[in-house]
């Protein structure tokens, strides 16, 4: 919002958080969205004219132009005396849905065209801004070139097969081959063709060429996933590294992360400190034993200066083998034994409960992971990481690279991975390979640890999920 001293004549536009009254003198708090404090409007209501005054309702869009004051009343320490009002867009308090009362979350993504008007998401929205802006910065100034991997592919990196498929065949009549199954030759690409679940891949080309990349892109995976922690279409950051191995990985990976928090809370401290009140109302109505026993920027301040746990997965499976949980039978999924995946509330209990503080997971069983992933000498455990966040569990997920041929062909014949489809991929084992690693961080999910908002849906803009592709 407009900055200035007592006595400067000032013109401002935005749009009307909300209005109240005496007889003589209208108060309207304005808000332009660049920041989350409104600056209080005063009205002569004579001046200004009843039927002006009528016309400036919550959601209007104004111009207005006047003297900014100390102001005389509690909450602001500058008013702005308006001598001049254009009303430049009404908004029919009848149907305007947003009033100035506390809004549900679940109300609000109904009505996710509107909702950036709101402190909540205006907060949230600066600070997504702030820590895309925080990233680049990092990887620019670590000599990291930014690289736009492609969205349209032919392969699923991650080999899960939940990838939206990419088609300009008619639907009413699918062309099909001699064998009776879809032909894609006469689809635009000639073959089958998905948005893509990651950039990594194209990553790793350019990382074996110019040394330090990273993507920061949309991508897509069609899980059929109605949590809290999950988008169709959500933003990752993958940075790649020539020459790195997993402990190269690992230790950037936590550099970014810190730096990051840092940045959001040397410069969105207005929003943050919104957010915290915010989540401490939100604390309050918890059960006891499910509060978090630090406000939001406590937690910031504690990841930002305190270094991560470093444990194998093996070390993992042991200590929530023996953990009071799992003897208790309380895990959805009970750990029995090595090898399994870790279930979110594995991993949470780790995180919020044993070691209360982020964690870096490491060398995972290789039959849970996916092909690229390094095999490490004892030939079932790769050199893999996953870096889970208190409340939010896993946030970044890497790996070190298999980087030599015989070992990646063998892996993906096991994985039944038919390596024509990417041979574009093994060339660069089969041409001046080197060790490499990376990673990829879940945007969302760290805006998510960054605001405090407990539902991923509520810090993309417009989200997409199953059932839900509005706007
Ligand atoms: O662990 P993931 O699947 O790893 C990869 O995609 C690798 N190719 C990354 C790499 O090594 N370059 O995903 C990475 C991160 C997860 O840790 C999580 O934070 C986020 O992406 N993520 C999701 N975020 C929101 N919605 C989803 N459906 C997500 N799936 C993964
Ligand atoms: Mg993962």
């Amino acid at each position: 919002m407009a900055q200035g001293k007592a006595g400067e004549d000032l013109c401002v536009k935005g749009w009307v958080r909300n209005r109240r009254g005496s007889k003589n003198v209208t108060f309207v708090a304005l808000n332009d969205g660049s920041t989350i404090n409104n600056l209080q409007l005063v009205f002569d209501r004579y001046r200004a004219g009843e039927d002006t005054i009528r016309r400036i309702t919550t959601g209007a869009g104004l111009s207005v132009a006047g003297t900014l004051q100390e102001s005389q009343g509690a909450g602001q320490a500058f008013e702005l005396i308006v001598k001049e009002v254009e009303v430049l867009g009404e908004a029919d308090p009848e149907r305007y849905p947003l009033q100035p009362k506390k809004h549900s979350m679940e109300f609000l993504r109904e009505i996710a065209h509107l909702r950036p008007r709101t402190n909540t998401f205006g907060a949230v929205l600066r600070i997504r801004h702030e820590a895309a802006y925080a990233l680049h910065t990092f990887f620019h100034e670590k000599g990291f070139y930014y690289l736009n991997a492609p969205i349209l592919t032919t392969s699923d990196a991650e080999g899960a097969g939940e990838t939206f498929k990419v088609t300009t065949l008619n639907l009413e009549n699918v062309p099909k081959n001699e064998s009776g199954d879809v032909d894609f030759k006469q689809d635009f690409f000639e073959k089958e063709t998905n948005l893509t679940v990651s950039g990594q891949l194209e990553g790793e080309l350019a990382a074996l060429a110019v040394g330090e990349i990273y993507t920061f892109g949309p991508t897509f995976r069609a899980e059929n996933s109605n949590t809290t922690r999950h988008l169709a279409e959500f933003w990752m950051v993958e940075p790649e590294m020539a020459f790195y191995d997993l402990e190269d990985n690992m230790a950037l990976a936590e550099e970014m992360l810190k730096y990051t928090v840092k940045h959001t809370l040397e410069n969105c401290a207005d929003d943050l400190a919104f957010l915290n009140k915010r989540q401490q109302d939100e604390e309050k109505s918890k059960p006891q034993n499910e509060r978090n026993e630090l406000s939001l920027v406590e937690r910031l301040q504690f990841v930002a200066g305190n270094d991560f746990e470093r444990l194998t997965y093996s070390d993992a499976i042991e200590i929530l083998k023996r953990s009071k949980p799992n003897q208790k039978k309380k895990f959805q999924y009970p750990v029995e034994g090595w090898g399994v995946d870790l279930q979110s509330d594995h991993e949470r209990f780790l995180v919020e409960k044993h070691f209360k503080k982020p964690m870096i997971l490491y060398d995972y069983p290789k039959n849970i992971k996916a092909f690229y992933m390094r095999r490490n000498e004892d030939d079932k455990t790769v050199a893999a990481m996953d870096i889970l966040f208190p409340g939010i569990g896993e946030i970044v997920g890497g790996s070190q690279r298999e980087e030599r041929l015989d070992k990646l062909e063998q892996r993906m014949a096991e994985m039944n991975i038919p390596s024509e489809a990417l041979s574009w991929y093994l060339d660069t084992r089969r041409f001046g390979t080197v060790p490499h690693s990376g990673y990829g961080l879940g945007f969302e999910r760290m805006i998510q640890f960054l605001t405090g908002m407990s539902n991923i849906r509520d810090v993309i803009p417009f989200p997409r999920t199953p059932g839900n592709c509005e706007f």
